[in-house]
């Protein structure tokens, strides 16, 4: 058999390719087929609200409401706005202080496994527990937050349409609760931003199909950027999976916004904050305190090496959310990627003194077929209804409190506090 097949493939091969058209060998072909299409979005066990759709209603409604700060003026989707790809397209995020990074776009968090660039969460929900908080952000103390819900009548019937009664005040143990039910609806919530297919998901199902060849919305140069990802400029080393994130830290180099010497001590930080954490997947708060996500938490312990060292970003929505990095330090994809090429100006030594990137030595070609490519990757973005600023209150009716499963119709079997 094998002696008749390979000819034939080599006849094939070796027959001219349509004009326009880009081979595609087969380790690249297996390569790419790992990189879509998106799995569905997973439901966090940490959080028995995760899929409940009510909750994520009371979610959506927290996550635009100005009031739950300290001026009254700034709102999660301040810096998290729909407009601009969940994120707020400046390089530094400012709340009612100045911030010293990049705001990241929400799109498709509910597929991280740790959260903010230096991953200090485990869970959607323990991090929206922070920016509450951040005297830079929102600047308020649990107690208050939990009080202003209280006073805004659509917001506390829906808290105890799911959640049963809001406790006065003055119950410290009642309000610490409350306010991690908040998470948790706003974690339900940032479940439903997740972005549709790509032209990128298209061509891959069309290869899968057996054609490879470019379309009108996945041209050559996206093809030759495609390759180029996973080929010469091995950009999938680290941006990999259908999120193109590995969902891990790394130190790539880039230049503090600042100037000088890195400050930011990224991941290292970011782990001794998870460990201090009460709201990690381990803790008492956690709906699954000894499942595997809490194992994971648990066993992760400081590391020197972590110094520096930021989360892949995912690319599925990075040609909407400029500008990109940290802290926001370049301002476009082609900059990006003259930077990956280049090396130009990168403290690109780790901890240890290892490169972790070399130069790639990239044709200005090459440089722009991976722009064209990492243009293609975003899918449609979420800015429908669903995840839009909520609709006036008085044309919704409220859900009966009797109507409501603890856990939305996803995840059976899993009964209320
Ligand atoms: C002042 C601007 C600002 C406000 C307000 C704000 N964020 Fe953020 N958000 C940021 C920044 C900056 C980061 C990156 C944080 C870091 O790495 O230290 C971030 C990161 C995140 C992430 C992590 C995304 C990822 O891919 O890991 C989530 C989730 C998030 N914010 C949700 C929220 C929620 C929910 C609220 C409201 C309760 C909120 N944010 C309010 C600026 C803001
Ligand atoms: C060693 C792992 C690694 C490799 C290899 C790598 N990246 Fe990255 N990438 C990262 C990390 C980590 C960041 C965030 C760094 C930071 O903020 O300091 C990042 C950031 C980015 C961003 C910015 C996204 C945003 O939302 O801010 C883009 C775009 C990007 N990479 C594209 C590429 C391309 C294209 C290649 C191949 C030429 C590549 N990366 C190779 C790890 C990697």
């Amino acid at each position: 058999m094998r002696a008749i097949v390979l000819p034939m493939v080599a006849l094939l091969v070796g027959m001219a390719p349509p004009v326009g058209a880009v081979q595609v060998e087969a380790s690249a072909r297996e390569k790419l087929l790992r990189l879509g299409p998106m799995p569905p979005v997973p439901l966090d066990p940490t959080n028995r609200w995760s899929g409940n759709d009510a909750a994520a209603d009371l979610g959506q409604r927290l996550f635009y409401d100005a009031n739950l700060s300290r001026n009254g003026s700034v709102s999660c989707a301040t810096c998290h706005a729909v407009q601009s790809g969940f994120a707020d397209s400046r390089r530094l995020a400012r709340g009612i202080g100045d911030g010293t990074r990049h705001t990241q776009s929400l799109i498709n968090a509910a597929y991280q496994r740790w959260l903010t660039w230096d991953g200090r969460s485990d869970s959607l929900w323990s991090q929206a527990l922070h920016p509450f908080q951040n005297d830079k952000e929102m600047g308020l103390t649990p107690r208050e937050v939990v009080q202003r819900v209280g006073e805004t009548p659509a917001l506390r019937r829906r808290y105890e349409a799911v959640f049963g009664r809001l406790p006065a005040p003055d119950d410290a143990a009642g309000v610490q609760t409350a306010f991690v039910k908040l998470g948790k609806a706003i974690g339900a919530f940032e479940r439903r931003i997740v972005s549709g297919p790509s032209p990128f998901d298209r061509w891959l199902d069309r290869m899968r199909a057996g054609d490879s060849a470019p379309t009108k919305e996945f041209g050559a140069d996206a093809v030759r950027g495609a390759l180029l990802f996973v080929g010469k400029a091995d950009c999938v080393r680290c941006h990999s999976g259908p999120l193109l994130s590995d969902g891990e830290f790394h130190m790539i180099g880039v230049p503090e916004g600042r100037g000088g010497a890195p400050v930011d001590r990224g991941r290292l930080e970011g782990i001794e904050l998870l460990q201090g954490d009460p709201c990690n997947a381990a803790g008492a708060f956690s709906d699954d305190p000894t499942g595997p996500r809490a194992k994971v938490t648990l066993a992760t312990v400081p590391d020197p090496e972590a110094w520096g060292r930021f989360r892949t970003p995912s690319l599925r929505a990075a040609s909407v959310t400029p500008p990109y990095m940290h802290q926001g330090q370049l301002d476009t994809l082609a900059e990006v990627v003259h930077f990956y090429n280049t090396l130009e100006g990168a403290s690109s030594l780790d901890h240890h003194s290892e490169r972790v990137l070399e130069p790639l030595g990239l044709s200005v070609q090459e440089e722009a077929d991976l722009v064209a490519f990492l243009r293609v990757v975003t899918g449609s973005t979420p800015g429908d209804v669903d995840v839009a600023r909520p609709r006036p209150e008085s044309t919704e009716p409220l859900p009966k409190s009797s109507e409501i499963s603890p856990a939305g119709t996803s995840q059976p079997g899993i009964s209320g506090p």
